[in-house]
C-alpha cells in the first residue's frame, strides 16, 4: 500500500492482530517510494527481514516477537478449553509449531543478537504457561500478544533513555557523524544513534549531523539522511571515504552510531565500515560513541572474533543501484554485512542504564545488575 505521509508518522513496525499480519515500512524503495506491506506467513517475515525490508537490530527484533506470536496464533487448537487433561495435548500441538518457526526465524540472519534475543524473550514467557494447567489456549495466545507488544513499546522508551545519556555528551552546535541507520526505522521511534539527535532537535541543539552513506546498502544515503531531513534536523550526505576529511577539518566533535552486538569486552558489531570510522576518530581524538540497548549486548560472548558476521551476495557491490553492472564479470567480491569495532576504539557504550566505559568487562556488567535491581 503506498501512502504519502511523512515517514516519521509511520510505524517502523506494527501488529494488525485482527488481520493476522504484521505491518512493516518496505525499507528498500525508500527514500523514492513509501510503501507499507503485511506480513502474514513464515516466509514472508523470513524474507521481509533477510531482504532487508524491516532492517536494524531493534526492529528486526520487534519483527520476531510479533512474529512467533502470530505463527503460534494461527496453530488450530482448541482454545477454549479448561479441561486440565486438554491443556497438555493442545500446549504440546503449539509447542511444536513454536519451536520449529522460532529456528526458522532465527535463521533469518545472524549478526544482530536482537533476533534471539526477542525470540528467547517470547520462548520463556511460552513455556513458563506449560505446567499451568488452569490456562485455556487463548490465554496463552494472548500472553504472548502481550509479551511481543511489551518488547515494542519497551524499545521506544529504552531508545528515549538512551537519548537523554547520549544528550549529555554534546552540546549545542556540535557536529555529529553517524554511519548506517541507527534512526527511526531501526527501531519504534527515536532510534538508538539518532535518539540524542532527535532529542537534541526538540530542544533547539542545533546539531550539524553528517551521515555516511554505508555502502553497499545505502542505509546512510537512503534512510538516515531522509528520515533527519523529515524531521528538520541540519544533515549533510558524505561518501563512506570522506569522514577523515570532515573530522580533519574540525567539523565533528562526537561520532555515534548503533550496533548489531556488543561482546561482554565492549568490542562491537555494527554494519560494515563502522570501524573505519571508529579508527579514524581515534586518530583526530573525536569521540566515538556506540548507543546500545542492552538487548543488543550478549555477555555470553567473551570478545568480538566471537560475533558471528553475516556474509551477502556479490551483486549488493557490483551491480545494485548502477544502471548497468560496474565491476568486471566474474570478479571475486568481499562482501560482509557487518565489522567489529574494537573495544579500544570505543569512548563509550551508551545504554538505558547509563554510559559504560572502559574497562567494559565491569562497566557493561555493572549496567546489567542495575538491569537486574531496576526489576526488568
Ligand atoms: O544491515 P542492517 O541495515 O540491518 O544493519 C543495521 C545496522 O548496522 C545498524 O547500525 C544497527 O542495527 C543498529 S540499529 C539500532
Amino acid at each position: 500500500m503506498k501512502t504519502e505521509k511523512n515517514i516519521l508518522e509511520l510505524e517502523t513496525v506494527a501488529l494488525l492482530d485482527d488481520e493476522n499480519a504484521i505491518e512493516i515500512i518496505d525499507q528498500t524503495l525508500l527514500p523514492g517510494r513509501t510503501e507499507l506491506i503485511r506480513l502474514r506467513t513464515a516466509e514472508e517475515i523470513w524474507n521481509a527481514i533477510y531482504l532487508l525490508q524491516v532492517r536494524g537490530a531493534p526492529a528486526i527484533g520487534v519483527t520476531a516477537g510479533f512474529g512467533i506470536y502470530l505463527l503460534t496464533k494461527l496453530v488450530n487448537v482448541p482454545e477454549e478449553s479448561d479441561i486440565p487433561e486438554k491443556h497438555d495435548e493442545n500446549f504440546a500441538i503449539l509447542e511444536e509449531t513454536f519451536r520449529k518457526q522460532k529456528a526458522y526465524l532465527d535463521s533469518s540472519r545472524p549478526t544482530a543478537v536482537n533476533l534471539s534475543w526477542a525470540l528467547n524473550r517470547m520462548e520463556k514467557v511460552f513455556l513458563s504457561m506449560k505446567e499451568n494447567r488452569a490456562l485455556t489456549m487463548r490465554e496463552v495466545k494472548e500472553r504472548l500478544r502481550q509479551e511481543a507488544e511489551a518488547i515494542k513499546e519497551e524499545d521506544i522508551d529504552v531508545c528515549r533513555r538512551i537519548g537523554e545519556y547520549g544528550l549529555t555528551l554534546v552540546k549545542p552546535g556540535d557536529g555529529i557523524l553517524t554511519h548506517c541507520n541507527a534512526g527511526k526505522l531501526c527501531a519504534c521511534r527515536y532510534g538508538t544513534a539518532t535518539a540524542p539527535i532527535y532529542l537534541g532537535q526538540e530542544r533547539g541543539y542545533g546539531f550539524h549531523v553528517y551521515a555516511d552513506e554505508t555502502r553497499p546498502l545505502l542505509q546512510g544515503a537512503r534512510l538516515t539522511a531522509y528520515e533527519l531531513a523529515s524531521a528538520g534536523v541540519d544533515v549533510t550526505l558524505l561518501c563512506d571515504n570522506m569522514s577523515a576529511s570532515v573530522m580533519q577539518a574540525g567539523k565533528i566533535q562526537a561520532v555515534f552510531v548503533g550496533c548489531d552486538r556488543v561482546a561482554a569486552n565492549g568490542d562491537t558489531a555494527n554494519k560494515i565500515g563502522t570501524s573505519v570510522v571508529a579508527a579514524v576518530a581515534q586518530h583526530y581524538g573525536v569521540p566515538f560513541y556506540v548507543c546500545a540497548p542492552t538487548a543488543t549486548i550478549d555477555l555470553s560472548l567473551k570478545t568480538g572474533s566471537e560475533i558471528p558476521i553475516e556474509q551477502r551476495k556479490p551483486e549488493e557491490v557490483t551491480e545494485m543501484w548502477y544502471k548497468e553492472r560496474m565491476a568486471p564479470k566474474n570478479i571475486k567480491v568481499y562482501n560482509p554485512a557487518f565489522d567489529v569495532t574494537d573495544h579500544s576504539l570505543i569512548a563509550g557504550i551508551v545504554t538505558e542504564f547509563g554510559i559504560a566505559r572502559a574497562p567494559y568487562d565491569e562497566s557493561l556488567r555493572e549496567i546489567f545488575r542495575q538491569k537486574e535491581g531496576d526489576g526488568v
